[in-house]
Order: structure tokens, then C-alpha cells, then sequence
């Protein structure tokens, strides 16, 4: 493996790992995972890669994660865990990156490509990866894939435009979504099919498997 690049000095990461873990059964950010947790998989991508982060918990998780520079409670929905999160980096920081610490395998690489594509002028960064199943619309039928890829964590940011598209509250199942409503300009990046959002149980042992080839 090619050599790390040191951290980016002026990016930090929010981790966002406040969720309840409802179609998991269970807060699956702490469950364990090759001799860590998932969480710990996730932090140390982050970490690899920014000068800092800030990790987002459940208010009730009583402990906080040495991993981070800094730890705050997050709120009912992941939007507001995001917020939270923002609330923590410092303001001189350029560039935000927001991770799922429920994606254990994603790579500090995918760090540093989302960072360099905001640095390159885009407002967001996101990293996609080609759909291969055929997309039907429930009711409307098949829908042409050739244009769609599956957006994943890490997503980085000018910081500017994440803390005015979060200014006005909004709600999105990722934070380049709020962006783009806000004005912001989105380029995709290549994603990797191995970064796994860890969502059912059965796939934790994907993960696993998954680890065990990052490091051969
Ligand atoms: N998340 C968060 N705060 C919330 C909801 C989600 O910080 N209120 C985080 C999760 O911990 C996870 C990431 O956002 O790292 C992506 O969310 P998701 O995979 O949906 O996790 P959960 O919301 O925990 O799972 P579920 O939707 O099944 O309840
Ligand atoms: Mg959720």
C-alpha cells in the first residue's frame, strides 16, 4: 500500500454516530467488529485524514471517544446530529467533512479525494458508486440507471456553504442534499462498492470480510 498523505491541515471531520440503530436492533456504531467497534473503524478513518474531529454520540452514551478532539450529543434526527457537530469545529476550519460512523470500511484515501474535489472549488463533494441492479419506481416502472450512482459517507465541504445550508434547519438523509437546495454546487467522486453502510445485521459480517481484504 502507498504511503499515507499527512492529515489535511485545515480539515476536520464530524462523525456522526447519534442514531438509534432501529432497523439494526441496536446501536450498531458500537457493536464490535474485528477486535474493535464500528465506530473505531470510522474514527480512525477520519482521523488518518483530518487535523481533526469531532464525534457526535447518543446523549445518553455517558463516555466520551478518545479518538475525537471533541465529543457533543447529538439530536432526534441525523440533520440535527450533524448540527451538533458543526456547532463543535472550530470556525477557522475551511473544509468539513461529515462520515456515518455506521461506514466502518470507508478508506482515509476517500478522505483526502472528497477534500482535494472542495479544494478544487466545489461547494460539496460526495462519493458515488454505479447502481448495477435494474431501479424500478414502485409505481412508474423501471428507471433509467445510466445516470444514477449510490451516494455515500465521507462527504466534504466548503465550510461556509455546509453552515449556511444548515442555518435554516432542513431535514436530508445526507448533508450534500441540503447544499445543493441551498444553491451549492455537488460534484461526485468515485466511490468505492466496498463502503458499506452497516444497516441489518448480516452485515456486520460483511464488514468483517470486507476488513480482511483492505489489509492483504
Ligand atoms: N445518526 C445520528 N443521529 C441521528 C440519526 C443517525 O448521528 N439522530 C447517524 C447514525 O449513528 C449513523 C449515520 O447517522 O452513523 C447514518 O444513519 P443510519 O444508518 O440511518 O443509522 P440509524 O439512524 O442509527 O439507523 P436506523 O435508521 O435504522 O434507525
Ligand atoms: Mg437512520
Amino acid at each position: 500500500m502507498p504511503p499515507l498523505p499527512p492529515p489535511a491541515p485545515d480539515a476536520w471531520a464530524i462523525v456522526v454516530a447519534a442514531g438509534s440503530g432501529t432497523r439494526f436492533g441496536a446501536a450498531k456504531q458500537f457493536e464490535p467488529l474485528r477486535g474493535r467497534r464500528v465506530i473505531d473503524w470510522s474514527l480512525a478513518a477520519a482521523r488518518d485524514a483530518c487535523a481533526g474531529v469531532a464525534c457526535v454520540l447518543p446523549p445518553d452514551h455517558g463516555r466520551t471517544e478518545e479518538a475525537a478532539d471533541v465529543c457533543v450529543s447529538g439530536g432526534a434526527t441525523r440533520s440535527e446530529s450533524v448540527r451538533a457537530g458543526l456547532a463543535a469545529v472550530p470556525l477557522d476550519v475551511e473544509v468539513i467533512v461529515v462520515h456515518d460512523a455506521a461506514r466502518p470500511v470507508a478508506p482515509s484515501s476517500l478522505f483526502a479525494e472528497v477534500i482535494a474535489a472542495v479544494r478544487e472549488g466545489a461547494d460539496a463533494a460526495v462519493p458515488g458508486v454505479a447502481v448495477h441492479d435494474t431501479i424500478r419506481h414502485a409505481e412508474q416502472g423501471v428507471v433509467d440507471r445510466a445516470h444514477l450512482v449510490a451516494v455515500q459517507t465521507p462527504q466534504a465541504f466548503r465550510a461556509s456553504a455546509l453552515r449556511a445550508a444548515h442555518a435554516a434547519g432542513g431535514e436530508a438523509t445526507d448533508d450534500a442534499s441540503l447544499v445543493e437546495a441551498a444553491g451549492g454546487t455537488v460534484v461526485v467522486v468515485p466511490g468505492r462498492s466496498h463502503n458499506l453502510k452497516i444497516t441489518d445485521p448480516g452485515d456486520l459480517r460483511i464488514a468483517a470480510v470486507l476488513l480482511d481484504e483492505a489489509d492483504t
